[in-house]
């Protein structure tokens, strides 16, 4: 057996002894954080074995440790759930940006056959073995900014092959990264030019061709839907959604991001286990997700990218909706995986608590990719996927130095 020994930890944040919760819904439990001051933690065989105060050691057998870290007063929490990712992707998009800060809007560039589709063109260039090695030196970069588990979308590929090209990557990056992944299969991303004329066939090449194969190879977690004006209207959106259902897929869905138009309720119907960006929300948008168990998923960094507005974050929270942050990392509205400055961004502009923003990240984010058991918090059993701060003085403190990687060690499955 292989013991681990965490020691001088200032504090042990989010503790959750005994009665666990599987995600954190309404004001009063997403402001709960409990931690333990001046503490200890031991892994046991990649899993959390046991925690306490410092003096915990001195009374219990110590036994013996093969490892023993010192956290020299930095905090400890479980690594970022970073929930919403487009991680596979064959080349960055600057010049877009360079065009928006011109003036151009992120339609108009994508109208234009640029955003998605210039992505789409890139990735059909390149040979798998090199998307895989973009997208696990990027996993490296995720991990060191404390993300312990992520999900990753397709939908670059846009064809058949290229779908496949993408979801068979993000099988081999499960297969060796040491981060927890979850696949989200999101034909439905954009049509592509050969369709554009002819959308209602793109929508028929994704049920009639794509599902059934990513079905049959158990390629996919998830099924989502970019569901927007110029995008996926509410009625293909259905269809596609149906059809995952059919071949075993929960749902989750890119929805209200520019405009309201039903999505939420359409997702919510069906059962979603999550919706996604929520930009634009109605006070019946609002009110259907509260009385729902589909989470909001919010991605404040493309808001701020795009300069979008932000989620109403507070509403929703206060309302009893199950709020979770993720980076929405990917080369067109949000080229960053820091979801440390995501946990700032909820603060700052979204209004936020400290505490509710961390639940989001960690907790919630786990939940919306179904590993709520496994991780998300600090519970005897659960993975030790924990992430070492530096000294700071409080944990109001992360949020607040935004921008800066505070990480200073990240333990995944109990090695660093
Ligand atoms: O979540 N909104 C749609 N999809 C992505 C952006 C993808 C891209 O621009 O490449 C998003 O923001
Ligand atoms: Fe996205």
């Amino acid at each position: 057996m292989m013991r681990i020994l965490i020691k001088n930890i200032k504090q042990l944040v989010q503790v959750e002894a005994g009665r666990t919760s599987c995600f954190k819904k309404g004001k009063e439990a997403m402001q709960s954080l409990p931690v333990i001051q001046d503490a200890c933690l031991i892994i046991e065989n990649g899993v959390i074995a046991d925690f306490g105060n410092a003096g915990m050691l001195v009374e219990k057998e110590r036994g013996h440790f093969d490892q023993e870290i010192d956290a020299k007063g930095g905090f400890v929490l479980p690594c970022w759930c970073d929930s919403h990712t487009h991680l596979v992707f064959a080349k960055s998009r600057e010049e877009e940006f360079v065009d928006r800060i011109k003036g151009s809007s992120y339609e108009e560039i994508a109208q234009r056959g640029g955003g998605i589709l210039h992505s789409a063109a890139a990735l059909h260039k390149m040979p798998e073995e090199e998307l895989y090695d973009l997208a696990l030196a990027r996993l490296e970069t995720a991990k060191n900014y404390g993300t312990g588990a992520i999900e990753i979308k397709s939908g670059y590929g846009l064809s058949v092959e290229g779908e496949l090209k993408m979801l068979r990557v993000i099988r081999k990056l499960k297969e060796n990264a040491d981060l927890i992944i979850k696949a989200t299969f999101l034909g439905a991303h954009a049509y592509p030019p050969e369709y554009r004329s002819n959308r209602k066939g793109y929508v028929q090449l994704i049920m009639k061709k794509m599902l059934p194969q990513i079905a049959d190879e158990g390629l996919a977690d998830y099924i989502d839907v970019f569901c927007e004006k110029g995008f996926f209207s509410l009625k293909y959106a259905q269809v596609i959604l149906e059809t995952g259902l059919q071949y075993g897929l929960k749902i989750k869905m890119h929805t209200n991001q520019m405009n309201s138009f039903g999505g939420v309720q359409l997702a919510a119907g069906k059962g979603a286990l999550s919706v996604d960006h929520l930009e634009r929300m109605t006070a019946g948008d609002i009110k259907c997700l509260s009385e729902s168990f589909t989470m909001g998923t919010l991605l404040p960094a493309s808001a701020f990218f795009l300069n979008n507005r932000y989620p109403p974050a507070r509403a929703l929270i206060d309302q009893g909706v199950i709020v979770a942050l993720a980076s929405d990392y990917n080369p067109g509205s949000s080229p960053s995986l820091n979801m440390q400055f995501v946990v700032s961004l909820a603060c700052i502009k979204m209004k936020m608590l400290p505490e509710e923003a961390l639940n989001a990240a960690t907790l919630n984010g786990a939940a919306a990719m179904e590993v709520e058991n496994q991780l998300g918090s600090i519970t005897r059993g659960k993975k030790a996927n924990v992430m070492i701060t530096k000294p700071i003085p409080s944990l109001p403190y992360l949020p607040y130095s935004f921008g800066e990687n505070l990480i200073s060690r990240v333990i995944l499955n109990g090695k660093t």
